[in-house]
């Protein structure tokens, strides 16, 4: 035998960086990430949230200086999460006009017109239970609180959203939330649907900085974690009712979920990388067991890899100031 073996050599295009980079399969920007936040009212000062170094409270005093600090750096878009100090049992304060939902979505407009602010539409941070809805006994009751986020939608949506996200879990969310922004004349402003969300215990961070009261869990509305084909269905049901945009959350331990999703829809998709798993890489790299921002670029990399178009992640800041 003349020929030499072995014949194919893939390690040939790895054998300098021009060649790596050339035939690197998969990139992302600033422009497929969104970065997440926390606004809080009544206070003056940053608050910290030891279970995510490097994540701040903005004191809502503070956020139109933060959101010029991000634009300047290249952030394109923000999720906006409250953190109430006007919670009651069903979150009225999300659908007053001057509550909190609406100053920030117009705070993050008036200073920075051409940041995309998306609002994160669910009642947990405004209710004193800690539940995503209008709570019935021990369940949250499905069509009480779909009458609820649609008005909270359209209060966003008034004050200078561009995107209303909700996260609420609820069936049929997206439709109650598109007939009730048509009727107020805001066919404009888009759903990105959090449209495939599980009950994971990767949300345990989120918990302490959005200052939720919950007892219990949300079994009852988000998804089983163990589900790949309800995952599907879940998205779909979604894009049947309007939604613009589609989403898994979280995203690092759900590769599988968002490429079946990639593939049975033509829609574009986000994908979350939560709070627990942003708390998995920054407390591995403080212990010195990983080093963040290769670890950082790499998972981010890998949920673009597997089919999401964009990106929610707490490293979104990192990026924009260190490069990717
Ligand atoms: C609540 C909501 C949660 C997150 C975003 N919206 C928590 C939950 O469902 O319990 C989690 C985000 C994160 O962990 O970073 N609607
Ligand atoms: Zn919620």
């Amino acid at each position: 035998m003349s020929s030499q073996f072995p014949a194919v050599r893939p390690r040939r295009l790895r054998q300098s960086s021009t060649l790596r980079t050339m035939f690197q399969e998969t990139e992302f920007d600033l422009n497929d990430l969104v970065l997440p936040i926390f606004v809080e009212e009544g206070v003056s000062d940053f608050g910290v949230i030891t279970s995510m170094p490097g994540v701040l409270r903005i004191p809502e005093s503070k956020l139109a200086g933060e959101i010029e600090r991000y634009a300047r750096a290249g952030i394109r878009a923000v999720m906006t999460f409250g953190i109430s100090h006007h919670k009651d049992e069903i979150g009225a304060d999300t659908w007053n006009e001057n509550g909190l939902v609406a100053r920030m979505a117009r705070i993050c407009k008036d200073t920075a017109p051409e940041l995309v602010v998306m609002s994160d539409t669910c009642f947990c941070e405004y209710t004193s239970h800690g539940h995503c809805g209008v709570l019935h006994g021990h369940t949250v009751d499905n069509d009480a609180t779909l009458a609820n986020i649609g008005k909270q939608a359209v209060v966003a949506a008034r004050a200078g959203a561009d995107v209303i996200a909700p996260s609420a879990a609820m069936d049929g969310q997206v439709q109650a939330i598109r007939r009730a922004l048509d009727e107020a004349g805001h066919s404009d402003t888009s759903i990105v649907a959090y449209s495939t969300k599980f009950a994971s215990s990767l949300y345990g961070p989120f918990r302490e900085a959005g200052g939720t009261t919950l007892e219990g869990d949300r079994k009852t509305y988000q998804m089983n974690p163990m589900n790949r084909r309800e995952a599907v269905r879940e998205s779909l049901l979604d894009e049947a009712e309007g939604a613009d945009c589609l989403m898994v959350k979280p995203a690092g331990a759900y590769l599988d979920v968002i490429r079946d999703i990639r593939e049975a829809s033509r829609l574009p998709l986000a994908a979350y990388q939560v709070s627990g798993e942003y708390a998995m890489i920054k407390f591995g790299a403080a212990a010195g067991a990983i080093d963040e921002h290769r670890v950082s670029r790499e998972t981010v990399g890998a949920i673009k890899r597997a089919g999401a178009d964009l990106i929610l992640t707490y490293f979104a800041m990192d990026f924009a100031r260190d490069g990717i």
